[in-house]
């Protein structure tokens, strides 16, 4: 069991109507609130109206049309607001794209500087404003941690920043408020989350706790992201799917791992980055892909960890490690297909015209030789085009 660190320091208000608690959260931090959201959503579920009555006593500002796979425009709009109106805590209610743009902004209003350099030449962010959020979608994890990714659609980039300093203070999460969140949506959600657990249990090495905490949140999601599908206003389904997205993607269920690289995770950031692809989408297409292709690449390495999992995760029966991994794939794959989420890259409107800078890029910007299994620019090709 590898040495580890551990302190989430956001308070999470969990359940049905804990928003009323928002006042008190923010009070703490000041009075000058920055309000930040995306395209409309909220309004829709009566969210925004809720919010400027609950903060009537405060000052709010507001920065709104964040869209997914937030832009780094959004970030220097924010940051001008709260220069400008010396702005002391910042309110994100939306998915991870608001959540994540208002983590850049709360650390770009203290760099002297284009935000954008900031995330690019990754300049250490030691300090940042507080940011209160209110969770709308379950997928990213970033309501408890403490990183973000911005795009940059002028240089065809999508970086990700991360520091202590970003760490929401509190997070409100009240399921009621994602049964509004699309078929299509929930389903990438859900992909997402299943993406960030496999990223922490196909490592070098993992503890038998941490195994069996990460098998049990993958469990939960095979359980119930069918249900909140067809019945999007389940709250056990929907509750489940949100608690799960928290503690699947902030460390707590992988302390003593010997972690790696998220591999996966870097491939889909140069789809996205590219082709403004809705991040779990990406995320289904390239994971039995990728497995698929690392089983074949590392088979000593890949094969018992994938039989494993079958048996774990899939509830797959016998004793031929061949035959277990390879069901590993096609479970994976047909969970995915069975969301709805479109399995090819061709179906997505990708083609390969771009592959060999993306992996170009993904190799230096995200490490993907530090991947459990190593990928160096070829292998990212390849996964690229058996996903087509
Ligand atoms: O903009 P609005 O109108 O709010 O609509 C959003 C958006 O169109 C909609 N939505 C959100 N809540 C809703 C809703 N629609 C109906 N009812 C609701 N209650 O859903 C659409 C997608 O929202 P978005 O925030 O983009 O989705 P998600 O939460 O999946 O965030 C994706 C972004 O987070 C990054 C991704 O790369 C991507 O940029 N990630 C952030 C991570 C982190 N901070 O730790 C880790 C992840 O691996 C990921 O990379
Ligand atoms: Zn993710």
């Amino acid at each position: 069991m590898e040495n580890f660190n551990f302190c989430i320091g956001v308070d999470i208000l969990f359940g049905k109507d804990q928003v009323e608690n928002l006042p008190s959260t923010i009070a703490p931090y000041g009075k000058k609130v920055l309000f930040c959201y995306g395209g409309g959503s909220i309004r829709k579920i009566g969210l925004y109206d809720k919010i400027k009555s609950l903060l009537s006593d405060f000052e709010v500002y507001e920065l709104s049309g964040i869209e997914p796979n937030p832009k780094v425009d959004s970030v220097r709009e924010g940051v001008k607001i709260c220069r400008e109106y010396e702005i002391e805590a910042l309110l994100a209610v939306g998915g991870g794209s608001v959540l994540d743009c208002s983590k850049a902004i709360a650390a770009a209003a203290y760099y002297d500087g284009d935000p954008w350099d900031m995330i690019a030449l990754r300049r250490p962010i030691k300090k940042a404003l507080p940011i209160v959020t209110v969770l709308t979608l379950a997928a990213t994890g970033s309501e408890a941690d403490s990183g973000a990714v911005i795009s940059n659609p002028i240089t065809n980039e999508k970086l990700s920043l991360g520091a202590p300093a970003l760490m929401p203070k509190v997070s409100i999460m009240d399921p009621t408020y994602t049964f509004t969140v699309p078929a299509n949506q929930t389903a990438a959600g859900c992909a997402d989350i299943m993406s960030h657990l496999m990223e922490q249990y196909f490592v070098p090495e993992s503890t038998y706790m941490g195994d069996l905490l990460v098998e049990a949140v993958m469990k939960t999601i095979i359980k119930y992201a069918p249900i909140a599908i067809k019945e999007p206003d389940n709250y056990e389904a929907r509750a489940q799917i949100m608690w799960a997205s928290s503690i699947g993607d902030n460390a707590t269920l992988c302390c003593g791992n010997k972690l790696a690289v998220f591999g996966v995770h870097g491939m889909e950031h140069e789809l996205s980055a590219h082709y403004d692809l809705t991040h779990g989408v990406g995320l289904a297409i390239l994971t039995p892909n990728w497995m698929r292709y690392v089983l074949e690449k590392a088979p000593d390495v890949v094969r018992p960890r994938f039989a494993h999992f079958a048996k774990a995760v899939w509830e797959i029966e016998g004793t031929d490690e061949t035959a277990l991994a390879a069901r590993a794939v096609a479970s994976v794959r047909d969970f995915f297909k069975s969301l709805g989420i479109p399995m090819t890259l061709t179906e997505v409107g990708i083609d390969d015209s771009k592959f060999n800078e993306m992996a170009e890029h993904a190799i230096h910007s995200e490490g993907l030789e530090y991947a459990w299994i190593p990928l160096n620019r070829n292998d990212i090709v390849s996964i690229l085009k058996n996903s087509l």
